[in-house]
């Protein structure tokens, strides 16, 4: 268990211990459903290469200015999000609402992500004694629809990730996050170069491969472009402080902007690689890419099923898909625990039983998304539907832009550069200014602009 007291002083935090510390948990919390279920699903309904583009071109101009701007926050004020924007305001005023923006975004993500995170780890156990393989999609199909029409399954299976989730946070960062995610990574990159590794031995992988890389640009809308805009926020986990939490327990000598860099690079590699081990096979066996949220649960267990050692490779996809699912769902719990712990000077353990509690509600609307309350709908969305369009399409660009004009308006230029170069050790000041001036200015009209065209409202 942690044994730091609630009002620590910044030397006696608890933080990342080591460079390689920082790099896993940051990468943990960016990878996780995110590329083996969500880059895949949205890109499938999204016609291909073309929505991928547009959102590597959001994940540059966007995505990442957001994330170093979020570290350096952090890394500067040594708290929580809401704090962190409260001592960096030269003037008091409303900015601390952005953290509490983040802390409610936090909770809408994580209603529908630990469901999704349920439906994997019993995925695993279903994978294991063999059920869910079949080569014919209409039996998997039936599996998937039995499992989240199961009201009693949903809501058993959530609670189990998030117990486990919440149990590795009360041992803290250094001995909970860290020592997690620094073992998981690794395994979790092995995983999944060797599943591409046999995609690509497979008759049609070119025709995935084209799918995936061959843009084709008539395919975008406007309101493709918002949800690849909303997908770069929500891979790299920032519009809401999770980076900003993460960045507090950077040590002072971590260079942000190469490590931000670094954790993109190897974000977005993740999400190419699950493509790649994804379509070839949903081309070869004659399945459709445009099959949506069920993409994983249903069209790749058939998949799995036509393929030499299909069984175990599909208990390794979900183990790989669970390990990162556990990476993210830490960073998005720790958002509300450490306002908690900091703010209301309960020990983390409390801090982590307040933050399942209030989850409770919004969670539970989750698992009963498809089965109870399936009839619950607002603007023809259940409450899962709601939560994850809700969050990434509006309140994570809003965080983005709210934070981009603090850190170009507010925070401003020369305390940006002495966070970004350690005070000035480090000769990045260039570098700095090409951010600065995105963050200024790109990044809020951008997002603005994607906004307004995707909501409709101009
Ligand atoms: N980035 C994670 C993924 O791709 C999800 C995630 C973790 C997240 N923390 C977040 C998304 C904070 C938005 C904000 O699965």
């Amino acid at each position: 268990m942690s044994t730091q007291t609630p009002a620590a002083s910044p030397s006696s935090r608890d933080g990342f211990s080591s460079r390689f510390g920082v790099f896993a948990a940051t990468l943990g919390s960016a990878v996780g459903l995110g590329n083996l279920w969500k880059v895949p699903y949205l890109t499938g309904t999204h016609g291909g290469a073309a929505f991928l583009l547009v959102y590597l071109v959001a994940t540059l101009l966007i995505g990442l200015p957001v994330m170093i701007a979020e570290i350096s926050m952090g890394r500067k004020s040594r708290a929580n999000a809401v704090t962190t924007l409260q001592t960096l305001a030269p003037t008091r005023g409303p900015w601390w609402l952005i953290g509490v923006l983040g802390m409610l975004a936090a909770f809408f993500i994580l209603a529908f992500y630990s469901e999704v995170a349920a439906w994997i780890f019993a995925y695993i156990l279903k994978a294991i004694r063999g059920e869910v393989i079949s080569s014919d999609p209409t039996v998997t199909a039936d599996e998937f629809t039995a499992l989240i029409g199961d009201p009693v399954q949903s809501f058993l299976w959530q609670w189990v990730v998030l117990v486990l989730i919440g149990t590795i946070l009360m041992f803290g960062i250094t001995k909970g996050i860290e020592a997690v995610t620094k073992r998981l990574m690794p395994l979790l990159f092995v995983l999944l170069i060797v599943l591409c590794a046999v995609s690509l031995t497979l008759d049609e992988a070119k025709a995935g491969l084209e799918f995936l890389f061959k843009p084709d640009l008539d395919e975008l809308t406007t309101s493709t472009v918002l949800v690849a805009m909303g997908l770069a926020f929500f891979k790299l986990s920032v519009g809401m402080g999770t980076m900003m939490t993460y960045g507090s327990y950077f040590k002072p000598d971590q260079n942000i902007p190469v490590t931000a860099f670094r954790v993109m690079c190897a974000d977005v590699a993740v999400s190419l690689l699950a493509g790649i081990a994804i379509f070839p096979a949903v081309f070869t066996f004659g399945f459709v890419p445009e099959a949506g949220p069920s993409l994983v649960f249903i069209t790749l267990p058939a998949v799995f099923s036509q393929l030499p050692f299909g069984q175990t490779l599909m208990v390794a996809f979900f183990i790989l898909a669970a390990v990162a699912a556990t990476g993210a769902l830490l960073s998005l719990l720790e958002v509300p625990i450490a306002i908690f712990h900091e703010r209301l000077r309960i020990s983390r353990p409390r801090a982590t039983v307040l933050t399942l509690g209030l989850l409770a509600a919004p969670a539970t609307a989750a698992a009963f998304s498809q089965n109870l309350l399936i009839n619950w709908q607002v603007a023809d969305m259940t409450p899962f539907v709601l939560f994850d369009y809700v969050s990434s399409n509006i309140m994570l660009p809003l965080g983005g832009i709210l934070i981009a004009v603090f850190v170009g308006w507010r925070w401003g230029w020369p305390a940006f550069s002495v966070a970004l170069s350690n005070e000035g050790q480090l000769r990045n000041q260039r570098l700095a200014r090409v951010i600065f001036t995105l963050l200024k200015y790109v990044t809020p009209l951008l997002v603005i602009l994607v906004m307004a065209q995707g909501l409709g409202l101009a």
